[in-house]
């Protein structure tokens, strides 16, 4: 009990600090954002404590809570929804009802969370999905890969590229019927990592080329080389997500090595033989001149790390890191990048990586755009932030699937 009260009172104390930590000024709903922001950090940091005195892990922590929002398959009037698995990797069906003479489209989906929360059973989610089958009247497929750190990468990769595999199969989408020329990998955050990585995958592979229409990315993290980008540097406490939250949920996705996110938080982390990837991910220059502004390139420093970890050379970890003539052959492509992200340069680093190997891209940027929005589009945390960005990534699919 003692325990508790003393938890609850510090919970409070911290909540009532960081709601008056500055938020950016053109953010919309200002008041609501302060509060989950301040929700947000004090619920990291009373898991950091947790774990520092050895109660809970922080992964362990967050994951009890985010599980509280999950929801069960509830088909409505529009769409039946159901779990199942693929390939042993569990995942939710959204068919619409609608009568229709012809295939539909269909969209695979990777939700976010660091490659260690999360799921297609989080409300925002699950509504996300219901309302992308309804809209676009295609099959959707939420995808719940296994995660880190209990399976470390290539699981959560490999667990995709299962699903997807499977799905692809012609007997499959008969099932559904769903038309093999018009299917979607799509992902927010992490998600769109592995969405994007996976479709590296798939359209290099003779077998399954062009297989995919197109991939859509929302807000995704695209490479963890070069982790001191001008958005790193403006947005390293948030609003949302953190630079330290993300480096340690990142490094979670390989190692429980504490030195990782040392090092990662100095941008000294990469190991010998990785110089070549820091001009793919090379901000001075990807980066459109408005958003460099007055930020300094620093020659990368490698090498400094022991053990060192060659795993982070691996282009299904940086899909941003992966060279033109694996970037050539990928589908139609639309990213949604928001200005107060720590990840957004990566989204707009790849946006231009594509065009420069003649990928066609769709752009959206939110000018007054948060990491993570898409998850607060429900009572009780219902941003018009997270609508506006599920209607842009709705449209898209409704015009080019
Ligand atoms: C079903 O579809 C109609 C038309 O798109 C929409 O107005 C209605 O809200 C949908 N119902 C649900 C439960 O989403
Ligand atoms: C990055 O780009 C800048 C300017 O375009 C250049 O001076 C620098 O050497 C590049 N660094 C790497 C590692 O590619
Ligand atoms: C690009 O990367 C792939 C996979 O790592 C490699 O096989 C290929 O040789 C590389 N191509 C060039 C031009 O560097």
């Amino acid at each position: 009990m003692g325990y508790k009260a003393l938890c609850f009172g510090l919970t409070c104390i911290l909540c009532a600090f960081y709601i008056f930590t500055p938020i950016p000024e053109n953010i919309e709903e200002p008041w609501k954002v302060r509060i989950m922001d301040a929700a947000i950090k004090t619920t990291s940091l009373v898991a950091t404590i947790l774990e520092k005195i050895g109660l809970k892990r922080l992964e362990d922590f967050l994951a009890i809570l985010v599980k509280l929002d999950y929801t069960q398959p509830i088909s409505d009037e529009n769409v039946t929804v159901m779990d199942t698995t693929f390939s042993d990797i569990p995942v939710r069906l959204y068919l619409p009802k609608r009568k229709r003479e012809s295939q539909r489209p269909a969209v695979i989906f990777i939700h976010g969370g660091g490659f260690v929360l999360g799921s297609y059973k989080h409300t925002p989610l699950d509504l996300l999905n219901r309302w992308t089958a309804n809209k676009v009247d295609a099959v959707v497929v939420g995808v719940d890969p296994r995660l880190a750190p209990e399976y470390p990468f290539p699981v959560p990769y490999e667990d995709v590229v299962s699903v997807v595999k499977y799905f692809l199969h012609d007997k499959i989408l008969a099932k559904y019927g769903v038309d093999p020329n018009r299917i979607c990998i799509s992902g927010d955050s992490s998600g769109g990592a592995l969405a994007a990585g996976v479709a590296q995958l798939i359209q290099n592979d003779p077998e399954f080329k062009n297989k995919l229409k197109a991939q859509a990315l929302i807000y995704p993290g695209l490479q963890l080389v070069d982790v001191s980008m001008p958005s790193h540097r403006e947005n390293e406490h948030g609003p949302f997500l953190s630079r330290k939250l993300a480096i340690k949920l990142a490094c979670l996705y390989f190692t429980r090595d504490k030195a990782l996110p040392q090092a990662m938080m100095k941008n000294q982390h990469m190991p010998y033989g990785s110089m070549h990837l820091f001009k793919l991910v090379n901000w001075s220059t990807f980066l459109p001149e408005k958003y460099k502004k007055n930020h300094v390139y620093t020659e990368p420093i490698i090498g400094k790390l022991n053990p060192s970890y060659s795993i982070l050379l691996d282009s299904r970890l940086s899909p941003l890191a992966a060279n033109d003539s694996q970037l050539r052959n990928l589908p139609l492509t639309y990213i949604l990048t928001c200005k107060h992200d720590i990840l957004r340069d990566d989204g707009l680093m790849y946006v231009l990586r594509l065009q420069n190997v003649g990928v066609k891209v769709s752009h959206d940027h939110m000018e007054d755009g948060i990491h993570g929005a898409l998850s607060f589009m429900a009572a009780p945390v219902y941003l018009k932030l997270g609508i506006r960005i599920k209607d842009k990534y709705i449209n898209w699919l409704e015009e080019n699937l």
